[in-house]
C-alpha cells in the first residue's frame, strides 16, 4: 500500500462506524456500513416524524434537505439546479434516459459490462424506437477501447453510455476518454457511477459527462433507497421526463402543464426525507475524508486483497482493467458463490455473489457463470483481508 493510503486515520473511521464491530463487511458495492453520523441524522429525523408529524418534520429540516443538494453539487463538481434526488441509481438513470427521444436509425454506444437494468432499458426502448445499442469492444486489459469508440463514432450515434466501474470487479473504465470523444463529436455521454461515487473522485468537467447517475447506499454510505441524477444544465430543457407529477410540473391551466426547468423535473413529489437527509450527511461525511484520500486507501486494499487471494490455492481473481478498484471478484474451485457466502457468512464476513446475468455480455465473453465479490472500503483493515484469504484457504481445504 503506497504512503498516503497507508496514512489513512483507518481507527477514526472505526470508531465512527458501528457495524465493524460485528461484521468483516466485505460487501461495500452492495451496501455499505454507514457511519454514525449517517444512522442518526436517519433516526433522529424519523423520531422528529412521529412526535411532530411528517409534512411538519419536514418543513422544520427544510435547510438540511436543501444542504443535501449543495453537498452532491461539490462531490460531483456540478450547480445544485443540475441535480435530482430520486430512490435508488435505476431510477436516476432510467429518468434521463427515456426522455431521450430516440429515433429509428440513431445508435447508442456502450460498453461490455453494462448492469443488467441499464441494458433490458435499451432493448426495450430500441424495440419501441428503432433505435440499437452496440457494444464498443473491450481493449487487451478489459477496459472499453477509446480507439475502438472513436471508429464507431458517426452522426447517427444519439448517445454514448458508460458504466464506469461494473457491479462484477474491479474494473474502472476510463470514463474522461470517453467523455473527450464524446465532446469532440457533441455526443451526449451519459455515465453510470453507481459503484464509482464515493470509491473515487468524480468531477463531471473532468469526466465530460453530460448525465451521471449514482446511488447513496454503496460506496458514499448513505441509506439504503437514495440515488441522485446530475443533467448538465443545457441539456435539462431538451429531456421532457417519461413520468411528470405536480412537483415536476405545474398544472397551469385547465388543458395546460408547465415542467420545471431545474433537474428536480426527474423527481417526484412523496419521497423519504429522513434518507434524504442522511445522504447529504454521508456526502459531507466523504468529502470530510477527501475523495483522492478514500480512493487512495480503497485502490490500496482492493491491490492487498488481490495479492492475497491469488495465493490461496483454487482461488482465482477474476478483475480485468488498466486500473483496479475496491471490487476484487474471484472464483473458489469446487464451490459454488453461494456456498462461499453462506460459509463466510457464518463466520461473520460478508461477501456477494455476481450472477452471469447482472453483466451478461462482460461474463459471456469471459466465459464465466458467477463470479464472487469482496469488496473494500476505507473502514477494512490488512487483517480483514487476512482473516478472509485465511478462512477461503480453509474452506478450499475442507472440500
Ligand atoms: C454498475 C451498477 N449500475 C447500476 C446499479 C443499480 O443501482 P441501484 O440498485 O441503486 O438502482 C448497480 C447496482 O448494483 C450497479 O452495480
Amino acid at each position: 500500500m503506497n504512503d498516503r493510503a497507508a496514512a489513512f486515520d483507518v481507527e477514526r473511521a472505526r470508531r465512527e462506524t458501528p457495524g465493524v464491530e460485528r461484521v468483516v463487511h466485505l460487501n461495500n458495492a452492495g451496501a455499505a456500513l454507514m457511519p454514525d453520523v449517517v444512522l442518526s441524522a436517519m433516526v433522529g429525523h424519523l423520531e422528529r416524524e412521529a412526535a411532530i408529524g411528517g409534512y411538519e418534520a419536514a418543513a422544520d429540516a427544510a435547510d438540511a434537505v436543501e444542504h443535501t443538494y449543495d453537498a452532491i453539487a461539490r462531490l460531483l463538481n456540478c450547480a445544485r439546479d443540475e441535480l435530482a434526488i430520486v430512490e435508488n441509481a435505476t431510477r436516476a438513470w432510467d429518468m434521463a434516459f427515456y426522455a431521450i427521444p430516440f429515433e429509428p436509425g440513431d445508435r447508442i454506444l456502450t460498453s461490455a459490462a453494462e448492469y443488467e437494468s441499464t441494458y433490458v432499458a435499451f432493448l426495450q426502448v430500441c424495440r419501441r424506437t428503432g433505435a440499437t445499442v452496440e457494444i464498443v469492444p473491450s481493449d487487451p486489459t478489459g477496459q472499453v477501447s477509446v480507439e475502438a469508440l472513436e471508429a464507431m463514432v458517426d452522426d447517427r450515434v444519439r448517445l454514448i453510455s458508460l458504466t464506469h466501474v461494473p457491479t462484477n470487479g474491479g474494473l474502472v473504465n476510463p470514463a474522461a476518454e470517453v467523455g473527450r470523444v464524446a465532446r469532440r463529436h457533441g455526443i451526449p455521454f451519459l455515465l453510470d457511477a453507481c459503484q464509482s461515487a464515493g470509491q473515487l473522485p468524480l468531477d463531471v468537467e473532468e469526466l465530460g459527462c453530460d448525465i451521471l447517475s449514482a446511488t447513496g447506499r454503496k460506496y458514499l454510505r448513505g441509506p439504503r433507497g437514495t440515488g441522485f441524477l446530475y443533467v448538465r444544465r443545457s441539456l435539462i430543457g431538451q429531456l421532457e421526463p417519461p413520468l411528470l407529477d405536480l412537483h415536476a410540473a405545474e398544472w397551469v391551466a385547465r388543458d395546460e402543464y408547465r415542467i420545471r426547468p431545474d433537474a428536480r423535473r426527474f423527481e417526484n413529489w412523496e419521497t423519504n426525507y429522513a434518507a434524504k437527509i442522511a445522504l447529504g450527511v454521508a456526502v459531507d461525511y466523504a468529502l470530510g475524508w477527501g475523495s483522492e484520500a478514500i480512493w487512495d486507501r480503497v485502490q490500496g486494499l482492493g491491490a492487498a486483497l488481490r495479492e492475497r487471494l491469488a495465493r490461496v490455492p483454487g482461488v482465482t481473481v477474476l478483475d480485468v482493467g488498466g486500473v483496479r478498484c475496491g471490487i476484487v471478484s474471484f472464483s473458489c474451485d469446487g464451490l459454488e458463490g453461494a456456498a462461499v457466502q453462506r460459509r463466510l457468512r457464518a463466520d461473520a464476513i460478508n461477501v456477494s455473489v455476481s450472477p452471469r446475468r447482472y453483466t451478461r455480455i462482460d461474463m459471456e465473453d469471459r466465459g464465466l457463470a458467477e463470479v464472487v465479490r469482496a469488496s473494500v472500503h476505507y473502514y477494512n483493515t490488512e487483517s480483514e483481508l487476512d482473516r478472509l484469504a485465511e478462512r477461503l484457504d480453509r474452506l478450499r481445504q475442507a472440500i
